[in-house]
């Protein structure tokens, strides 16, 4: 890597890590606060409450006042035309948990450069977690270097998951009920904790053994799949294709209880 892009790199992961910090200040704050909601859709279950709104507008202050050029991807807001640097942003990710005041959220921010993600970062203000990868250089929290669990087998695993919002549209609960079943059948036990960022990143670090989930957005996966990618994990489509943050199906591992999950989540 040149030293001006080493430069650039570390600027940016202060920013990162400037953003995450103050919105989950934010978050923090207003989590007891009456919260004003907005539906996006899909039966009152996808939501946006105020202080997503805020979260999001500290974050891309502090990144266009940092990197007036870069492009800028944030759920709340349309997105930003730039440079070849985008940031991707998720001022609040487990809204619905935040919005019943279940403090159980996280706001993740990353950095892609022509395609590729090159930072990450994932922050839980509740329990001053921060969760931060840059490429080839590992997955650390609160600056430790963390790994994936060495579970060896499905059924000696702990599990999370999450449920798209068109849960309820046609036949898509059974479907999506159908691979719950087995997964809760074959492994120790199934989570549903309500932020796929926060999640990943538990599957960094060890808490989890794997993950599934359809339908997430870029804005979910983005620093969260890097940091897994980082600490040694596996993550890729259903049917074990590499995983691109702009599709639809993610299956993340420790690597060894992969092809047993692949299983699994294929009708
Ligand atoms: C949601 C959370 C949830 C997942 C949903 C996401 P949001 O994000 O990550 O765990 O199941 O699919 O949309 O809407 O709270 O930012
Ligand atoms: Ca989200
Ligand atoms: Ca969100």
């Amino acid at each position: 890597m040149v030293s001006s892009q080493k430069t650039l790199l570390n600027q940016c992961k202060k920013t990162m890590v400037q953003a995450l910090k103050s919105s989950g200040k934010i978050l923090k704050k207003n989590l007891t606060v009456k919260k004003h909601i907005k539906d996006k859709g899909n039966a009152g279950i996808d939501i946006v409450t105020q202080v997503d709104l805020k979260s999001e507008k500290n974050i891309i202050g502090l990144i266009s006042k940092a990197f007036p050029n870069h492009a800028i991807l944030a759920e709340e807001s349309k997105a930003q035309d730039g440079d070849d640097y985008k940031w991707i942003i998720d001022p609040l990710d487990g809204t619905l948990n935040y919005s019943h005041g279940f403090p159980n959220t996280t706001v993740s921010i990353a950095l892609e450069h022509k395609g590729k993600i090159l930072m990450g970062g994932v922050y839980d203000p509740f329990r001053d977690e921060l969760f931060f990868a840059q490429k080839g250089n590992g997955s650390f929290l609160n600056g430790k270097k963390i790994h994936v669990s060495s579970t060896p087998k499905l059924n000696r695993s702990l599990l999370c998951t999450g449920f798209p919002y068109d849960l309820r549209v046609g036949n898509n609960a059974n479907k999506y009920l159908k691979i719950f079943k087995k997964f809760l059948l074959s492994s120790q036990a199934v989570r549903r904790c309500g932020s796929a960022a926060m999640d990943l990143s538990y599957l960094a670090c060890g808490r989890f053994d794997g993950f599934w989930e359809l339908k997430l957005k870029p804005w979910d996966t983005a620093a969260a799949v890097l940091i897994v990618q980082e600490a040694g994990g596996k993550v890729t489509t259903y049917s074990g294709k590499p995983f691109s943050i702009y599709q639809n199906e993610l299956l993340a591992s420790n690597g060894k209880i992969h092809t047993e999950m692949k299983k699994h989540v294929r009708p």
